[in-house]
């Protein structure tokens, strides 16, 4: 059923399941890359030495076991080329195109618009390796700092696979936007990443876990409505990495979970919320951290009304989150949904927009659903140990850089209010300096096998069925 080899070849010199040998000119292409990949990670990769890490490799797309765990040398991970299987019979679900046989090449006309979709995509896998690189330095454990390299190469694996892409599809063009992946850097005042959220540091380890629960999940979402696509080489990369994507939502969540497990302990220990002298994260911390990761989060999706977003749908370049499930005409010609936004005099209006115009804000809810299940488990820790406080999502219109809530000043709980009022309280909402610098003086690094620094719960499991004590990384 599969017109392409399941195995994937661990010989060549890019492992890979889509017949690179047969392509002797996108070949050399790619292999003409990989050396500047390897730079580039040698540069602005992970900063922490290893001897060798106990890795997850790809080996196989198939449904029975995709995946092969052993200790290998960092810099001799075997980054490849995967895509899902292909399913011959596939027809493209929505815009006008519905119900023709997805693209296996890319009409002219939609040239310039797929490669901006990947350009963007792949813009953000390098970013956070680099936004991520010093955390090695101050791993709460072996544990975690396996985690830490283990999102990293896959980030690494997913820049492969837009390049893939854009070195198969793309021409001279597509070459060279290849180039630039690894030109543009995280935080680089001349050449920053093209979105905002990844050009900020992530610089502790509780951060580390936001972004994973936060960031990657937009990651996520946006990777569930390339997926949908009627090109079809893009909808197979993308199902291929959201199976990747899978531990990265492990990470931040059940890092979060931990955070906050050990912060519940430490304050039934002392009987005080006032934890920082203890060793832990207080829980307004935790909670300003939610609010600062979530909301640049949310302006990953965009303004809420995109004629972009509705000419890629109308032309079958990239659906809805689980497009396949929705119950309607996949056109949304006739359809409107309704948007919040604030008024002059800070109550909130209605307004009714077309659906297809909406689709970001589509996606966006559909996210926002998603992230109320972290906010739901961590509840039920703070719940169990008897203590009081909750955690809760600020409104999405909080501290936005993007959409019809931009530049308005909104606080956590919804109301507007004016912008001295907002800058008076922003201490209490966002990050300040001083509880960055306590949460920095947590980040003691424990490299001692079985053990872990004051701040954070081990996890209850280790990974591929391995204890938390296991030799996860060898320095
Ligand atoms: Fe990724
Ligand atoms: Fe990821």
């Amino acid at each position: 059923m599969t017109s392409v080899p399941d195995k994937i070849s661990y010989v060549a010199r890019i492992p890979n399941n889509v017949e690179l040998s047969a392509d002797r000119r996108l070949q050399r292409a790619l292999e003409g890359w990989q050396p500047k990949f390897m730079r580039w990670w040698g540069e602005m990769g992970p900063t922490l030495a290893t001897h060798d890490v106990y890795l997850r490799t790809a080996v196989s797309v198939g449904r029975d076991g995709w995946a092969h765990f052993e200790h290998v040398p960092v810099a001799d991970y075997r980054w490849g080329i995967f895509l899902a299987e292909r399913d011959p019979g596939r027809t493209i679900g929505f815009g006008e195109h519905r119900g023709e046989p997805v693209w296996q090449q890319i009409p002219g006309e939609y040239r310039a618009d797929l490669q901006r979709l990947i350009v963007v995509q792949g813009d953000t896998e390098p970013a956070s390796v680099e936004q991520q690189r010093h955390l090695g330095l101050t791993a709460p454990s072996l544990y975690d700092l396996r985690n830490l390299f283990q999102v990293n190469v896959e980030e690494g694996r997913h820049l492969w696979a837009m390049v893939y892409l854009l070195h198969g599809y793309f021409g001279r063009e597509g070459r060279e936007e290849a180039e630039a992946l690894l030109v543009r850097n995280s935080g680089s005042p001349e050449r920053p990443r093209i979105l905002g959220a990844f050009n900020q540091e992530t610089s502790d380890w509780l951060a580390f876990y936001m972004f994973t629960y936060f960031t990657d999940r937009d990651g996520k979402y946006q990777l569930g409505t390339l997926k949908e696509s009627a090109f079809d080489p893009l909808s197979r990369t993308c199902e291929f990495m959201l199976k990747e994507e899978a531990h990265h939502m492990m990470v931040g969540t059940t890092g979060v979970d931990r955070v906050v497990l050990r912060s519940a302990q430490l304050i039934s220990e002392h009987d005080t919320l006032d934890i920082g002298p203890r060793g832990g994260v207080p829980l307004d911390i935790i909670q300003k951290y939610i609010n600062f990761h979530f909301s640049v989060s949310l302006d990953l999706f965009g303004s809420e009304t995109s004629t972009n977003a509705a000419n890629y749908y109308t032309a079958g370049l990239k659906g809805r989150w689980q497009e396949t499930r929705r119950h309607d005409d996949h056109l949304l010609a006739g359809d409107s949904v309704y948007l919040d936004t604030p008024r002059a005099d800070g109550s909130w209006g209605r307004q009714e927009l077309s659906a297809l115009l909406a689709l970001n804000l589509d996606l966006r809810e559909e996210y926002i659903d998603d992230c109320e299940s972290g906010i739901k488990r961590w509840n039920r820790i703070l719940a169990e140990a008897g203590i009081e406080f909750r955690f809760r999502l600020p409104h999405p219109g909080f501290n936005r850089g993007v959409g019809v809530c931009a530049g308005q000043h909104i606080t956590p709980a919804g109301s507007t209010v004016d912008a001295a009022t907002w800058q008076d309280s922003r201490q209490h909402w966002l990050p300040t300096d001083v509880d960055l610098a306590l949460v920095q003086s947590l980040m003691q690094p424990v490299y001692e096998r079985g053990k872990i620094a004051s701040w954070v719960a081990p996890p209850s499991n280790g990974i591929n069925g391995k204890p938390f004590d296991y030799d996860y990384v060898h320095l």
